[in-house]
C-alpha cells in the first residue's frame, strides 16, 4: 500500500492524488483521501484504480489544505469502499501500510467499549483505538502515541484529526515512511518518489519512530520515546518516472529501454580498461560462499547467478526466496556474503531476510534499483543496478540489469580468486546492449505467435543450465500478465512428471541457444512433439537449423557466448508475456491482484 500526506498552503486533494499516482505501483485495489477543512474531517474513497477516485473527486470535491491519502493492496478484506483507507472513527482518520497482527483482540476490546467497526480490515482498528484514547481525554498526539504502543505487527501510519488543521502524526515500524520538507509545508510519503513533485528535502523515519508534524516543525521521537535527530537529505529523483514516452504501456517502454539500461549498468562497474570496479568494501578474497535472497523475478536473477558464481568463480551459492529463508533459520557461516536482490528495495520479506543475516554473515550487500530504499540503507554494501525507474508491475529492465551486475560480480570473484574468466567475456559484455536491441526487434514473430498462445489454458517453459531460471521467469511473466497458467521446468525434468500434461492444447516454449546442451534439449523437444505438443523454440540461427522438422514456431535471436545467453533470452520471455496479454486484452502494466512493491510479509 502507499501513503501520502500533506500539511500545505494549497488545496490538498490534487496534491494527494498526484502523490498517489506515483505510489500506485504499491497497490491499486482501492484508493482514498481525507482532509481537514475549516476544522472538519472529510473523506472520499473509491474501489479500483486511482482514476476512479479522481472521478469521484470531480463529482464530489473535497476541500482543505491538510490531508492524507492511500492506495491499497488488499490484505484483510476485499477491495470495497468500506475497506478502503483512510479509515475513520470519530475525530480520527488514519492511513496504514502493513499488517496489524493483534487487530482481532483489539477489535473485541474496542467493541466492548462501544466502538463499532464497519470494515473487515486490520487497519480500521488503528482509527478506533486512537478515537478511544481521544474519548478518554487524551490530546491527539498522546492518543496517537498510546495507539501505536498497543499495535503489534508492521506498520507505517499517518493520522489526521478533526479540529486540527496544522497537525499530522506519522509512525513507522516495519514499513517505510519518509517526511518531505517544503517551504512552510510538510509532507509524508511511503517513498521519496511520491514526494518528488513537491520537495527533494527528505527525512527518513527509522524503526520505531513517532513523528509530530506541523507546517513549520517536525519532532521525531524514537522507540524509547526520546527526541531523535534524523538527517534531512537532498534526494536526486527522476521526475520523468511516470511518462510512457509514446509507448502504449510502461512495460513496452521498459523492454525497449533495456539496451540503454544495461549500458548504464556496465558503465557503472566496468572501467574503460575492462577492469571490474565494485565497491571497495566488497573483497571476494575474504568470502568463501554466497547466500542470494530475493522474491519474484529477483529470485530468478539469483538462480541464474548461482550458475555463474559456481561455474566461473567456483564459489558455493545458496539461493532462497526471502519468505522461506528467514523462517527456515538457515545456519550462516561467518565467511558468507549475503546478497539481497530487490528492484524496489522495499519488499518486506526480503528486508526481513536481510535483518536475519545481520551479525551472522560477513557482509550484507543490497543489489537494488532504488538507492534510497530500505534494503539499500540497511546493507553494508550497495550495488545499484542503474535500470532507471521501473513502473510496470512486471519487472523487465530491472531483471536484465540485475543479471548484468551479478555477472560482473561473479567475474570479479573469479578474477580475485585466481580462476580464468571465459574468453573475451568483458568485450562480449560490451556488445550486450546491441544484441539486446536486436533481440527486441524479433518482436514481429512473437506478436504472431502470442495470438496463438492467448488461446491456451496451460503453457510450459523449458530451459537447461542457466536458461532454466529464464524458463521460470518466462512462466512467471506469462502468469502475471495474461493469467494463463504457466510452469517453468528444467528441460531434463520434463519426463519426470510434467510430460503427463502434454497434448496438442499445451504449447511448450523451449529456451535453447545452440550450446553444449542443445542436442539434449532437441531430444526433450522430440518427446514433446511425439505426444502432439506444440513446440515454440527460442534459439539462434544454428539452433533453428539443427532443431529439425516439427517445431511449431521458432524465434531466432542473435548468437552469443553461452555465459551471456540468460540476459538475452530474458527479452523474448518478456515479449511473449507482453504480446499474449495484449492479445487477451488484460491490463499489462497493472495486472489484477499484484503490486509492484509488496511491503507486507
Ligand atoms: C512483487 C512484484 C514482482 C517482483 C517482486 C519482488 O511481487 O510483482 O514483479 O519481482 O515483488 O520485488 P522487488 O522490488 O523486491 O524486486
Amino acid at each position: 500500500c502507499g501513503i501520502i500526506g500533506v500539511l500545505g498552503n494549497h488545496e490538498a486533494a490534487p496534491i494527494l492524488v498526484e502523490g498517489l499516482k506515483r505510489l500506485e505501483y504499491r497497490g491499486y485495489d482501492s484508493a482514498g483521501i481525507a482532509t481537514v477543512n475549516n476544522g472538519t474531517l472529510g473523506r472520499r474513497r473509491a474501489v479500483g484504480k486511482l482514476v476512479n477516485l479522481s472521478d469521484a473527486l470531480v463529482h464530489d470535491p473535497l476541500a482543505g489544505k491538510s490531508g492524507i491519502g492511500h492506495t491499497r493492496w488488499a490484505t484483510h478484506g476485499a477491495p470495497t469502499v468500506t475497506n478502503a483507507h483512510p479509515h475513520r472513527s470519530g475525530c480520527v482518520a488514519v492511513v496504514h501500510n502493513g499488517i496489524i497482527e493483534n487487530y482481532k483482540e483489539l477489535r473485541e476490546e474496542l467493541a466492548a467499549k462501544g466502538l463499532a467497526y464497519e470494515s473487515e480490515t486490520d487497519s480500521e482498528t488503528v482509527a478506533l483505538l486512537a478515537e478511544s484514547f481521544a474519548r478518554e481525554g487524551f490530546s491527539p498526539v498522546d492518543a496517537a502515541a498510546k495507539t501505536v504502543e498497543r499495535l503489534h505487527g508492521a506498520f507505517a501510519l499517518a493520522f489526521l484529526f478533526d479540529g486540527e488543521q496544522d497537525l499530522m502524526i506519522a509512525a513507522r515500524k516495519g514499513s517505510p515512511l519518509a517526511i518531505g520538507h517544503g517551504d512552510g509545508e510538510m509532507f509524508v510519503g511511503s517513498d521519496a518518489m511520491a514526494l518528488a513533485p513537491f520537495t527533494d528535502q527528505i527525512t527518513y523515519l527509522e524503526e520505531g519512530d513517532f513523528a509530530v508534524l506541523t507546517r513549520t516543525s517536525l519532532e521525531i521521537r524514537n522507540s524509547e520515546g526520546k527526541l531523535a535527530n534524523r538527517e534531512k537529505r537532498q534526494i536526486q529523483l527522476d521526475m520523468a518516472r511516470i511518462e510512457k514516452d509514446g509507448h502504449k504501456h510502461f512495460m513496452a517502454k521498459e523492454i525497449a529501454e533495456q539496451p540503454t539500461a544495461i549500458d548504464r549498468a556496465l558503465a557503472n562497474y566496468l572501467a574503460q580498461d575492462n577492469s571490474i570496479v565494485l565497491p571497495e568494501a566488497l573483497d571476494f578474497s575474504q568470502i568463501e560462499r554466497l547466500t542470494l535472497v530475493a522474491c519474484g523475478t529477483g529470485y530468478y536473477s539469483c538462480l541464474v547467478a548461482k550458475y555463474w558464481f559456481e561455474q566461473i568463480a567456483r564459489m558455493p551459492v545458496e539461493v532462497d526466496v526471502a519468505s522461506e529463508f528467514r523462517y527456515r533459520e538457515p545456519p550462516i557461516s561467518a565467511d558468507t556474503l549475503a546478497v539481497f536482490v530487490s528492484q524496489s528495495g522495499e519488499t518486506a520479506d526480503t528486508l526481513a531476510a536481510l535483518r536475519y543475516t545481520e551479525g551472522k554473515a560477513k557482509q550484507i550487500a543490497g543489489l537494488v534499483n532504488v538507492p534510497e530504499s530500505s534494503i539499500a540503507r540497511e546493507s553494508d554494501i550497495v550495488l545499484p543496478i542503474k535500470a532507471g525507474p521501473e513502473i510496470s508491475v512486471a519487472s523487465t529492465k530491472a531483471f536484465t540489469c540485475q543479471l548484468t551486475v551479478l555477472l560482473l560480480m561473479a567475474l570479479k570473484a573469479a578474477e580475485v580468486r585466481g580462476h580464468a574468466l571465459p574468453e573475451n567475456v568483458l568485450e562480449d559484455m560490451r556488445a550486450l546492449p546491441g544484441l539486446v536491441h536486436q533481440a527486441i526487434a524479433a518482436e514481429n514473430s512473437i506478436q504472431a505467435m502470442a495470438r496463438d498462445l492467448a488461446g491456451a489454458r496451460d503453457v510450459i517453459f523449458l530451459g537447461r543450465g542457466a536458461l532454466y531460471p529464464i524458463a521460470l521467469e518466462g512462466a512467471l511473466k506469462l502468469k502475471e500478465l495474461s493469467y494463463i497458467h504457466a510452469e517453468g521446468y528444467a528441460s531434463g525434468e520434463l519426463k519426470h512428471g510434467p510430460i503427463a500434461l502434454i497434448d496438442e492444447t499445451v504449447p511448450v516454449v523451449v529456451m535453447a541457444p545452440r550450446d553444449a546442451l542443445f542436442e539434449k534439449t532437441v531430444s526433450n523437444m522430440q518427446e514433446v512433439m511425439a505426444r502432439g505438443g506444440k513446440v515454440i523454440l527460442v534459439t539462434d540461427a544454428e539452433g533453428a537449423k539443427m532443431a529439425g522438422d516439427g517445431v511449431h514456431a521458432t524465434i531466432v535471436l542473435p548468437a552469443l557466448p553461452d555465459v551471456l545467453a540468460p540476459i538475452l533470452y530474458a527479452v523474448p520471455a518478456q515479449q511473449i508475456a507482453y504480446y499474449t496479454a495484449i492479445a487477451k486484452g488484460t491490463d499489462v502494466d497493472q495486472p489484477r491482484n499484484l503490486a509492484k512493491s509488496v511491503t507486507v510479509e
